[in-house]
């Protein structure tokens, strides 16, 4: 079990290989980051990131809570998109859930938990509105699984639906929005076609597959 002391003695020795690595690393950093991908994932310790895409600091702006969620009221959320979008120029947006999501697991399960059942509500209503498809599998393993890969696509449809990303795509910014969804068994991201592109493709695949 690692003590507090160890994360700051880790730190050091990982500045240190960086620099010795790539001299510049740090200060062509400092001065500026340019990442051509904002990332919205699950806070789960066992998806970091920048480590499971092999992207280096610089390269990924990352937003993460509890289950992936983008919630149009929620300004920490909307901010970051904003940011990303108008002032990074981030060419994609990923939204990037998990097998196995406790968020996900809860919203599924009776009982509460506390504060959290309120975050987790749009995964309970996702839930409903799924009812039918989620009770014809075998067990709670399973359908918790099909909540995530559910609620990666309505996240990514919620993403493409703000303002931030209309407007960017009414000014003909080059955007895309992906919905992906990552197994804690064997480390592999799964691509779950969604791929928005256009205000006209949002539309059309929301008439298609209600999420
Ligand atoms: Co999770």
């Amino acid at each position: 079990m690692p003590v507090i002391q160890d994360l700051l003695e880790n730190n050091r020795r990982w500045a240190q290989a960086r620099a010795s690595q790539d001299p510049d690393f740090f200060p062509r950093l400092s001065r500026q980051q340019a990442p051509e991908f904002l990332w919205i994932g699950c806070a789960d310790s066992r998806v970091p990131a920048n480590d499971i895409v092999g992207m280096d600091p610089g390269e990924l702006f990352v937003h993460r809570n509890v289950a992936n969620l983008v919630v149009p009221s929620d300004l920490n959320c909307l901010s970051v998109i904003q940011y990303a979008v108008e002032v990074l120029n981030v060419r994609h947006i990923i939204v990037c859930g998990h097998y196995g999501c406790g968020g996900v697991r809860a919203a599924l399960e009776e009982g509460q938990l506390g504060l959290i059942d309120n975050w987790l509500r749009p995964i309970r209503l996702l839930s409903h509105a799924h009812r039918a498809q989620l009770n014809a599998l075998s067990d709670l393993d399973a359908r918790v699984d099909r909540l995530c890969e559910l609620n990666v696509i309505a996240q990514a449809r919620s993403v493409a639906g703000t303002t931030i990303v209309q407007n960017a795509w009414h000014r003909g910014q080059t955007l895309a929005v992906h919905g992906w969804i990552y197994s804690l068994h064997d480390g592999l991201i799964r691509d779950l076609g969604v791929d928005l592109r256009s205000v006209e493709e949002l539309v059309v695949a929301e008439r298609i597959a209600p999420a």
